[in-house]
């Protein structure tokens, strides 16, 4: 029949518009199936963070970017950070959320070789502009060779741009919040984009595990 020609499969588009915006969003490909809701697993996974996946569940569930909150979440190698918060770019997508995921040394790679070729940072764009954007695996390593003052700026832009607009930043780290602070401390002077970076993370953010614990853990 003819209006069977022109019927809209709507089921479709939403599962076409969901790929695409995961895809977008950069989440990494392995990572993509999930949901926040897959987070809980019947049985526990070892070495999972329970905090962690209790945090990620409760900012969905209460929309808590809309309030321009964020999260930094912390904890061991292997301990689920990646999983959960690709879980959560995957869920804000579906929610219609513009949500961007970027790998933190990735970003700066990204970032070095757009300025070395004279391109625009469109990157840069993306993690400025998302609604939700997620920074995995942060390690402020003031010491390499690899964070040099273009890439300070530019990432203290980032996240001043996006500190002024109200406009939150999910990070994860191997590093207890107090000791990345104190890290940065020791090394930079006052002023030191990265201070001011670790400033901005400990107003903006909710820190999983807390931070006396995490404190106290990481002793
Ligand atoms: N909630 C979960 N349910 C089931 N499997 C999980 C969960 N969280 C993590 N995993 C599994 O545990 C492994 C390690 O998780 P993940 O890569 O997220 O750790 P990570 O904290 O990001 O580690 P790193 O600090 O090395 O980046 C992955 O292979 C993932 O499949
Ligand atoms: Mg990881």
């Amino acid at each position: 029949m003819i209006e069977d020609i022109f019927a809209v499969d709507y089921g479709a588009l939403e599962q076409q518009r969901i790929v695409q915006g995961i895809v977008r969003a950069c989440v990494p490909p392995r990572y993509r199936y999930l949901t926040v809701e897959m987070l809980k697993t019947p049985q526990r996974v070892p070495g999972v963070e329970d905090a962690i996946v209790a945090a990620v569940q409760k900012y969905l569930a209460e929309r808590r970017w809309e309030s321009g909150r964020g999260l930094y979440l912390w904890g061991p190698a292997g301990c689920g950070k990646t999983y959960a918060v690709s879980a959560l770019a995957c869920s804000l997508v579906r929610a219609r959320v513009f949500a961007m995921y970027f790998d933190w040394s990735e970003l700066l790679e990204m970032v070095s070789a757009r300025h070395h070729l004279g391109q625009d940072q469109e990157e840069i764009e993306d993690a400025k502009h998302a609604h939700v954007l997620i920074l995995d695996d942060l390690g402020l390593e003031v010491t390499t060779e690899r964070f040099r003052a273009y890439q300070h700026n530019m990432l203290f832009s980032l996240v001043n741009s996006r500190y002024n607009r109200n406009a939150p930043i999910v990070y994860t780290s191997n590093w207890p919040l107090a000791r990345l602070v104190e890290r940065v401390e020791v090394a930079g002077e006052q002023g030191n984009p990265l201070l001011r970076i670790t400033r901005r993370i400990a107003q903006e953010c909710d820190v999983v595990p807390p931070e006396l614990e995490g404190a106290s853990r990481a002793g």
